[in-house]
């Protein structure tokens, strides 16, 4: 089998039209890969497209960006519901929802349509990929590759190695990495990797700092902003990521590293049980269905 290189990889699969899915296929066409997205809900296609134009339209009027490269972006760019469309694709990027058994079945589902060559990887903030990998057809061309939201924004891209993933699929994603203009930091495959293993436990304490009374909403964003100098308050930032988000990777680390110092606040397990899981429904920490983001505490 041919060891693949970063020229072998010129189309790339979405699996996932949400918050991260839609970042990633708009990174990967700016940096000219051809991009099939994936989901199953046509709305949410739509609404992902929709999304992508406006960030480009954004990064076109902060002249990051010329308008032909918006344009030429958006032509790369295909949409479908039919998951095995992405069969054809060099590389496939999984950033559907964060639960192992709804990977596993679209990594079954796809895996007989696959070129031999063809890299799987996904965008789990937490999951364990070596794991995922042995359930696939290919551990050794199996990664995780973990993009932060926003993905145009932000310049990390958490590689993580599965214990059998080779070297020639390892360095592929570097370089792929280095063509979106990004950084890569190489992360073991443990519970939550690097960033998340350090961020979700600061944004769980500040939950708890808000559960004990310590602080109020505003008061515990705006010391970290201004105390720490974090571009958003931890609890901005749970709202940004998802409630549901932050509570799952919190649960990660607390089963997998089995310490009672991960233990998810019981504020976050509310505020998750009642549908409030941040920007994405319309509340969370704040409410954001006026003009003005509020405290919802
Ligand atoms: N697409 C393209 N560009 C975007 C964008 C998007 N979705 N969102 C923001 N931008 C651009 C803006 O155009 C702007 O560009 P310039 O600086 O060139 O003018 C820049 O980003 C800043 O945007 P704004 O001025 O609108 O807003 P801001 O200054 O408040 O910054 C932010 C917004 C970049 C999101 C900033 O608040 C921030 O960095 N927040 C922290 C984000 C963070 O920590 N992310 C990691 C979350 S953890 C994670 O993702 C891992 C996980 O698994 C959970």
């Amino acid at each position: 089998m041919d060891i693949k290189t970063v020229s072998d990889i010129r189309s790339v699969g979405v699996v996932g039209a949400g918050q991260m899915g839609n970042g990633i296929a708009h990174v990967f066409a700016l940096a000219g890969y051809e991009v099939v997205l994936n989901d199953i809900s046509a709305d949410a296609l739509d609404k992902a497209v929709a999304l992508i134009e406006k960030n480009l339209d954004r990064q076109v009027s902060r002249e990051k960006i010329t308008a032909d490269a918006r344009s030429e972006a958006l032509a790369r760019i295909r949409t479908t519901t039919t998951l095995t469309d992405l069969g054809t694709t060099d590389l496939v990027i999984e950033a559907a929802t964060e639960r192992e058994t709804v990977k596993q079945a679209i990594f079954q589902e796809l895996q007989p349509h696959l070129k031999p060559t063809t890299i799987l990887t996904s965008n789990t903030s937490s999951i364990s990929i070596t794991r995922l990998a042995s359930r696939t057809d290919r551990p050794e061309r199996f990664m995780g590759f973990h993009f932060m939201n926003p993905v145009p924004v932000m310049q990390l891209v958490e590689l993580i190695r599965g214990i059998a993933t080779d070297q020639a699929t390892y360095e592929t994603l570097l370089a792929v990495v280095r063509s979106l203009g990004k950084t890569a930091a190489s992360a073991e495959d443990f519970p939550a990797f690097i960033v998340n293993r350090i961020l979700m436990p600061m944004i769980n304490e500040a939950v708890y700092t808000l559960f004990e009374g310590v602080g109020d909403v505003t008061s515990i964003d705006e010391s970290m902003k201004l105390g720490a100098n974090h571009p958003m308050g931890p609890l901005e930032l749970a709202d940004f990521i998802g409630l549901d988000t932050c509570l799952a990777i919190m649960n990660v680390l607390h089963d997998g590293l089995a310490d009672t110092k991960y233990r998810p606040c019981p504020l976050l397990t509310k505020y998750v049980e009642a549908g409030w899981l941040g920007r994405k429904t319309g509340r969370g920490f704040y409410d954001y269905r006026g003009e003005v983001p509020k405290p919802t505490r």
